[in-house]
């Protein structure tokens, strides 16, 4: 029998490793973390190269930390027992491996308390192939009364390092995902939300922490974290007295201790995370992969390119303009004709934002013959019909809100705080759940030929306080996400497939939490392209091109050609009056639509290489290759005009050495000619050694090259 000092769990995926020890006290430790060792039997050599000094430092690399016993430093969990009792500490009882698939494995960790009758189970979802880990926690008990969380983070890891780089994001509303970059010192780092919804709009949870040095797209050790929460978030980065990195993620425990009752289980959410010793690029390439293949519904699957009204109309359009732009999107070519805000509210009819939200029902004079009637004119057209619904939210000039006044989200003695002219739904509440959930089911009742929903959420939550949960205020944070995921939990179990856009006033609520149940996500409702490149950059990280929603709309001075190229790293839409195209912006359009149709299977499902990075230099270039390495496209812009910058040869990556490509440009301007010379051939080892100049200069902002295998050579 293994005593327990001989605990060893390796958690291993294709080219990394987490060691975790059981101690000869049954503290579960973090003993390695990193690049896997290429002889697994010296696994258990690790624990006896590190020499633990002092009495507090064999508990800093607890591999999930109590608090209220031995240790001193952040902890991952922290509980008020039934007696009043507030100290913790976690054995190691058992560990059990399942396997889920070929790919994909669950590891299970017993932790219990040797005095009270309280467990924790580390959870540890392994995808071998992408090296992605989810990792979070179910916690229980058995004690004679109620037992208070006061703090129950998902994860803790611990890392060990020279020095911690830790990439960070900021923002507000059009100004999504600035990144900062910084040298971790020592205390803690901590990334957080407290906004309740639309969560991620000052901060996400995504991070980055770079191993000894700063890393690059294709050198350096780097972690990629993020928390799959659509709520309030916590992110501890501490750089301990060992100068070792512990990490803490999970729900945010401010104004949240959480009351579990005796056999209750609470389950945390995941946190994700992937590791590469080999930069940014792989890591990024991972996620990708994992992404589309396990999280984002139809993630290996295609996406609808549309037409939007939103910014041709806001709110000001009746059925006969709606019927034009249904024309329109047959004459641009695209799939889809998106109808935004505006189409609802009668007594308090939806013409601003400031009255409506709430009540779902038709704009009579807007839409005298439903939105039945449109549907079927565009089904007439050939076109498919999307919808905008903000379902959590209401104005208080709406009929839901005098009816309700008990489903509102808002402090019962103070006055009501808005955020554009809204508040939030109790979704803590079951009776708003399905309120919630009424609202999309009955649309596709209504309308069967409903196509795509886009599922917008513009405010935050302020004077949090739930009529619901009377004396559980404590628990409303966390029940307000559990409560969206439940509604979105049933609408994807009945309408599985039906493609939805994942809106926040923009990109304010971008996590893999909300991406298990919508296939894309509108990034910003900044559109301007250049600023979009930068943004499309930074999301790019962490989530693939098939579901970033771009569209072409008027935003920016660039060229509509530019636009349109920075539109179609992604999921292409657009956003502006085909009417009022002159006839050869039209024809260029419809171009780039077919041309989009003929390059989607690579962006989307391709992988991503990030060439030149906006930030540091004049041209930004993104690549997508085929995962046969037959075909590819590189996206070039010139970003910055000082000094009258002029391109050069960029390295091009993932090619096959030994193919022969032949390089074209492609989405021309009518009337333009390429600058490039067609006729030469490059060896995949040429254009990734020597690179290729895109020539992209001032008369050629934007530059779209098409790379083809050629056969048999
Ligand atoms: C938000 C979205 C926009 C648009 C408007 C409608 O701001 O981000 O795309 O849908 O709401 O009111």
């Amino acid at each position: 029998m293994l005593s327990r000092a001989q605990v060893i769990i390796p958690v291993i995926t294709e080219h990394n490793a987490m060691l975790l020890q059981a101690d000869k006290d049954g503290d579960l430790k973090t003993i390695y973390f990193g690049r896997k060792l290429a002889d697994q039997a010296e696994y258990n050599k690790v624990a006896g190269v590190y020499h633990s000094s002092g009495d507090y430092t064999g508990v800093l690399n607890s591999a999930y930390t109590p608090s209220g016993s031995r240790n001193l430093a952040e902890p991952a969990i922290s509980v008020t027992h039934a007696d009043g009792n507030r100290s913790l500490d976690l054995k190691y009882v058992s560990h059990q491996v399942d396997k889920l698939s070929a790919n994909v494995s669950q590891l299970r960790i017993l932790l219990r308390d040797p005095v009270y009758a309280f467990e924790v189970t580390l959870y540890y979802k392994l995808y071998y192939k992408e090296d992605v880990v989810e990792q979070w926690s179910v916690i229980a008990h058995h004690e004679k009364g109620k037992v208070v969380l006061d703090k129950y983070a998902s994860a803790n890891l611990y890392l060990k390092a020279d020095s911690y780089w830790l990439t960070q994001y900021h923002g507000d509303w059009a100004r999504e995902m600035q990144p900062e970059e910084t040298r971790l010192t020592h205390g803690i780092k901590t990334l957080d939300s407290k906004l309740g919804t639309r969560a991620n709009l000052f901060e996400p949870s995504m991070f980055m922490v770079a191993l000894n040095r700063p890393a690059g797209e294709d050198e350096g050790s780097v972690l990629y974290g993020s928390l799959e929460w659509s709520g309030n978030f916590k992110i501890d980065l501490e750089v301990d007295p060992l100068d070792n990195l512990r990490v803490i993620a999970g729900i945010n425990n401010f104004a949240s201790p959480y009351v579990l009752t005796p056999g209750e289980d609470f389950t945390t959410p995941e946190f994700l995370y992937t590791f590469s010793d080999k930069g940014k690029g792989d890591a990024s390439r991972k996620l990708h992969t994992w992404a589309r293949n396990y999280k984002i519904p139809n993630g290996k699957g295609s996406r609808y390119t549309l037409l939007n009204n939103w910014e041709a109309t806001y709110f000001d359009f009746n059925e006969s303009k709606l019927g034009g732009l249904i024309r329109d999107t047959r004459k641009l070519g695209v799939d889809l004709f998106l109808l935004d805000d505006g189409w609802f509210g009668n007594k308090y009819p939806r013409n601003g934002d400031h009255a409506g939200l709430g009540d779902w029902q038709e704009n009579k004079e807007k839409l005298p013959n439903g939105l039945v009637s449109l549907v079927k004119e565009a089904q007439t057209e050939g076109v498919k019909f999307g919808i905008w619904v903000e379902p959590e939210m209401v104005n208080p000039k709406s009929d839901l809100y005098a009816k309700h006044p008990g489903w509102v989200i808002k402090q019962p003695k103070r006055p009501e705080y808005y955020f554009r002219n809204q508040l939030v739904l109790d979704l803590a509440n079951p009776a708003v759940q399905n309120f919630v959930y009424g609202i999309i089911d009955s649309l596709f009742i209504k309308n069967p030929g409903l196509a795509y929903i886009k599922w917008d959420c513009n405010a935050v939550i302020y004077n949090a306080h739930s009529n619901y949960l009377d004396k559980k205020q404590s628990q409303f944070y966390v029940d307000y996400v559990k409560g969206l995921y439940k509604v979105l939990e049933r609408i994807r179990s009945k309408y599985p497939t039906v493609p939805m856009m994942l809106c926040s006033g923009g990109g304010g609520r971008v996590d893999y939490g909300a991406m298990k149940y919508f296939t894309e996500y509108w990034p910003s409702d900044n559109t301007d392209p250049l600023e979009r490149i930068f943004i499309q950059w930074e999301y790019s990280y962490f989530f693939p091109a098939i579901a970033s929603a771009n569209h072409v709309t008027d935003w920016g001075k660039q060229p509509l050609k530019f636009r349109v190229d920075v539109a179609m790293m992604g999921r292409l839409g657009f956003d502006i009056v085909i009417g009022k195209l002159n006839p050869s912006d039209l024809l260029f359009c419809q171009n780039s639509v077919k041309t989009y149709n003929s390059l989607k299977p690579i962006v989307w499902q391709g992988d991503q290489y990030r060439l030149a990075d906006p930030g540091k230099s004049s041209i930004a270039s993104v690549m997508y290759v085929d995962s046969t390495k037959a075909s590819a496209v590189v996206f070039n812009y010139l970003v910055n005009y000082r000094y009258g910058a002029e391109s050069k040869p960029i390295l091009l990556k993932g090619l096959d050495p030994q193919k022969q490509y032949r390089v074209t440009e492609t989405n021309l301007y009518p009337g333009t000619k390429s600058a490039l010379d067609v006729q030469t051939v490059y060896s995949g080892d040429f254009l990734m050694t020597v690179g290729f100049d895109p020539i992209v200069n001032a008369n050629r902002r934007s530059v779209v090259l098409e790379l083809k295998e050629l056969p048999g050579k």
